[in-house]
């Protein structure tokens, strides 16, 4: 494959991109942290002739798009439109790991990974803010909203904080370290737009009381996170009051799994993503007991669910 400035290319490559917890609480678009999995893995080829494909196999996969408006493929045409090589098509295979509509980044990551794939294989032409804002193109084929706080930690890994949305600006805060983090996720019947009904329910406006209660959240959870207190950070996480509130009607029992898990001695707890998955703060070696409390939690009000402990992962999309 040559690109139009005339370079050899490779013509196939395998990447992965993490699942991921976007919002932690107060950080509503802002904030989001990479998980040490799972992880959608997408394999991409140039393909000189023919359309644009993709096949879609794993977790959830037969309720994902395998038309143009998938999220891989709208994220890697995105690339391709950026560096002036539209007339590339795409021929991609999507492995999903990341289980959809959980509340775990599953467009993000599978966004992510489409960007980029496409990105690498063009011998990386973009810079890291012109390609998220390829990646964002994937969340808004999704969702219907170009939000940064999935695609990002899932590109770059980490901890990231969206700075500015115009022009986007992202800045990469100190990995959570000395914590689990536990995922518990109910079984519900789910709307396929999900994410896009969790938005659809929050406020328009709030009061200046609220915002302020909101703030002074969000300041918790950045000074935690930049000073290493996982107290203070866990207390901004709990203390989301506009989101949360709005959200947490959606989730059954939601009032008593958070409950659960700060009883239990989680720093922090709150919807992960757009839910319907709560995740906690933990100290480490506590994971599994909080989880367990917080799943027991959820039977006493006839919610099945499953969860999983984590850790904050150092890296986003990479090659594999
Ligand atoms: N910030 C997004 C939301 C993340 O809460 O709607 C979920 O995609």
């Amino acid at each position: 494959m040559v690109t139009k400035d005339g370079k050899e290319m490779r013509d196939m490559i395998k990447v992965s991109a993490p699942a991921t917890i976007a919002n932690l609480g107060p950080g509503y678009d802002l904030m989001g942290m990479a998980l040490d999995r799972p992880f959608d893995i997408l394999e991409v080829e140039f393909n000189q002739d023919g359309e644009d494909a993709i096949s879609v196999t794993g977790v959830g996969s037969e309720t994902i798009s395998n038309a143009l408006n998938n999220a891989s493929l709208v994220a890697g045409r995105a690339v391709l439109k950026k560096t002036g090589n539209e007339k590339v098509k795409l021929s991609m295979r999507l492995n999903k790991g990341v289980p959809p509509r959980m509340g775990m980044g599953s467009s993000g990551a599978s966004s992510a990974a489409g960007a980029f794939a496409v990105n690498e294989l063009l011998g990386r032409p973009l810079e890291p803010e012109a390609l998220l804002i390829c990646a964002m193109e994937g969340e808004r084929a999704s969702c219907g909203a170009a939000h940064a706080d999935n695609v990002a930690p899932a590109l770059f890994g980490g901890v990231i904080v969206i700075t500015d949305y115009s022009p986007i600006r992202v800045c990469r805060l100190n990995v959570i370290e000395g914590a689990e983090i536990v995922v518990v996720s109910p079984e519900l019947e789910l709307a396929q737009e999900k994410t896009k009904l969790a938005r659809e329910v929050l406020p328009k406006e709030v009061p200046l009381s609220k915002l302020i209660a909101q703030m002074s959240a969000f300041a918790s959870l950045i000074a935690g996170i930049t000073n290493k207190d996982l107290k203070l950070l866990g207390s901004g996480v709990s203390r989301d009051v506009i989101i949360e509130p709005a959200r947490s009607v959606l989730i059954p029992g939601f009032k008593d799994v958070k409950e659960a898990a700060l009883s239990n001695g989680a720093y922090g707890c709150s919807i992960s993503g757009a839910g319907p998955s709560l995740f906690a703060i933990a100290p480490e070696g506590e994971g599994i007991r909080i989880g367990k409390a917080m799943k027991d939690a959820f039977g006493s009000h006839g919610v099945e669910a499953a969860f999983s402990t984590h850790k904050c992962n150092k890296e986003g999309a990479r090659v594999v």
